[in-house]
This record gives C-alpha cells, sequence and structure tokens, in this order.
C-alpha cells in the first residue's frame, strides 16, 4: 500500500512510542515526513530505522512543540522542505500521575503547555497550508478525555481538551475541506506508559479493571489508525474521536 505517495507530512512526538512508528508506516506508504520532537538522539534512531526500509523520505527537526516562537519556525521551515503539508499529525504529549494534593501549579501547567498548546500552535501555523492541500489534522487524545483515570486528573484535562478542541475545530474548517480526526488510544506500551509511577495509595483494582481486554497495544496499531484516518480510506471521517483502545473501557 502506498496510500501516502506524494505526501507530505508535518509530524510531532516522532522520537519514540507512537510517533516513531507513525513515521515508519507513513513513510512505508511513500510519505515524506518532517518529524519533530525534543529528544535529539531517539529521534535521530527514528531517522535510522526509516532510512533502512521506508519507501519515503523523512527529515528530523529537533524542536519544544511548546515554544510558540519555535513552532512558527519549524511549519515555516517544513514547509519551505516539503513544498506544503497535506498531513499534520499532533503526537507529542507527556504525562503524569499525581495525587491532587500535590499536584503543583508548575506541573499542570507544563502539561497544558505541551499536549493543549503544542497541538494548538501546530493547527494554527499549519493550517492555512492544510486548506491549501485540503488537508488532515490527526490529534492524538487519549481513553482519558472520556473516561475516569484516578491521580491523572491534570494529564484527563489537558486530553479533554484536545478532543474539544478538534471537534471544533473540524467544524469551523470542513468548508476549507480540511479534515480533523482526534484519535485516543488506550494504554500502549510506549516510554510515556512504561514510566507511569501511581502514588502508593493508588486502589490498583481500579487498574486491573480497565486494563485492554486484548492486552497492552503496539505502538504500529495506533500508527494504523492513524494512517487510515489521514488517508483517502477515511475521507468521510472529520470531527470524530476513534478510540483505540483494546476493549479497555467495555
Ligand atoms: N502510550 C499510551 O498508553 C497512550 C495512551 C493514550 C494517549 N497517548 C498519547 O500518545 C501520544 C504519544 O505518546 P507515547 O505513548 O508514544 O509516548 P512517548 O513518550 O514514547 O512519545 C511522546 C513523544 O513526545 C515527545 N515530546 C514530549 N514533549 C515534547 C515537547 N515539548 N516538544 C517536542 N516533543 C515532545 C517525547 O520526546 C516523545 O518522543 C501522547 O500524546 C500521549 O499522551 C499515549
Amino acid at each position: 500500500m502506498l496510500r501516502f505517495k506524494g505526501k507530505t507530512v508535518l509530524l510531532t512526538g516522532a522520537a519514540t512510542g507512537i510517533g516513531r512508528a507513525a513515521a515508519l508506516r507513513l513513510t512505508s506508504e511513500g510519505a515524506a515526513v518532517y518529524a519533530v520532537d525534543r529528544n535529539a538522539e531517539e529521534l535521530k534512531d527514528t531517522e535510522a530505522v526509516v532510512a533502512e526500509g521506508g519507501a519515503g523520505q523523512i527529515i528530523t527537526r529537533v524542536a519544544d512543540v511548546s515554544d510558540e516562537t519555535s513552532v512558527i519556525d519549524v511549519v515555516a521551515d517544513a514547509v519551505g522542505e516539503l513544498g506544503g503539508i497535506d498531513v499534520l499529525a499532533n503526537v507529542a504529549g507527556v504525562h503524569k500521575t499525581t495525587p491532587i494534593d500535590e499536584l503543583s501549579v508548575r506541573d499542570f501547567q507544563g502539561l497544558i503547555d505541551v499536549n493543549l498548546m503544542g497541538t494548538f500552535l501546530f493547527c494554527r501555523e499549519a493550517m492555512p497550508h492544510l486548506r491549501k492541500s485540503r488537508g488532515v489534522v490527526i490529534n492524538i487524545a487519549s481513553t482519558s478525555a472520556t473516561h475516569a483515570h484516578p491521580f491523572m486528573a491534570a494529564y484527563a484535562a489537558t486530553k479533554g481538551a484536545v478532543l474539544a478542541f478538534s471537534l471544533s475545530l473540524a467544524a469551523e474548517v470542513s468548508a476549507d475541506g480540511v479534515r480533523v480526526v482526534a484519535i485516543s488510544p488506550g494504554g500502549v506500551v510506549t516510554p510515556l506508559m512504561t514510566g507511569v509511577a501511581f502514588p502508593e495509595t493508588v486502589d490498583s483494582s481500579f487498574y486491573s479493571r480497565i486494563q485492554p481486554q486484548l492486552g497492552f497495544g503496539d505502538p504500529a496499531a495506533i500508527a494504523g489508525t492513524i494512517a487510515y484516518a489521514a488517508s483517502e480510506d477515511g475521507a468521510f471521517l472529520t470531527g470524530v474521536e476513534l478510540r483505540v483502545d483494546g476493549g479497555s473501557h467495555v
């Protein structure tokens, strides 16, 4: 399948996990991917892995998605390098589990800055180019956006905001031919998930009840959904949340 032959993708969070899997999947389907992450070392590894087997091409750029000036520069550079943007995939994200009593303004703000503001900044800067290409925005939310996950209230709030932002943005830009799809993964084995540490007081029976029925996910499964939603196969999708969680909340 070469659904992205001749297509250009601006992808954030490409150094590890779901973002790296998306870089692999999209390039292997022919896309030229401009891959952004703040983790320079892991981003180099993504570049190497893609170069080994990809049918498409990858350009990497180290940047912080929460920094407005950087995002303006990154989007301009991506357009210069790729000639336009057909797909914007906002995958970069951070996570934290903290009891409410210990949740600092700084930590909460840090989650908002990356998960929500980073997504917003890339959408705003890329939108003129997406209007030209009648392109697609994929925003990664989470099952935490719509389901209760104790000790994750701050993370959940940012992901709920990403989902709400995506649905309203879809309605705003659909007349321009731009589609916006939110994808909400459940538990996927990535550095973000394996780094989750619960407070000692956590009632672990809660989390055992909401484990994916199919077992924890592979990042490639989410990458496949990103590719589907961003491709012509997803041409009738917009203003929708695709929950891809192995049945964790059935
Ligand atoms: N893994 C899961 O179970 C799960 C579940 C639901 C949602 N998600 C979401 O999926 C997305 C990808 O996460 P993942 O699980 O692959 O984790 P990950 O930690 O492997 O990937 C996140 C990437 O974002 C990058 N990043 C973080 N802050 C950044 C910043 N300020 N600027 C640039 N890059 C930054 C990291 O360096 C990393 O490469 C995130 O938005 C996450 O919230 C993950």
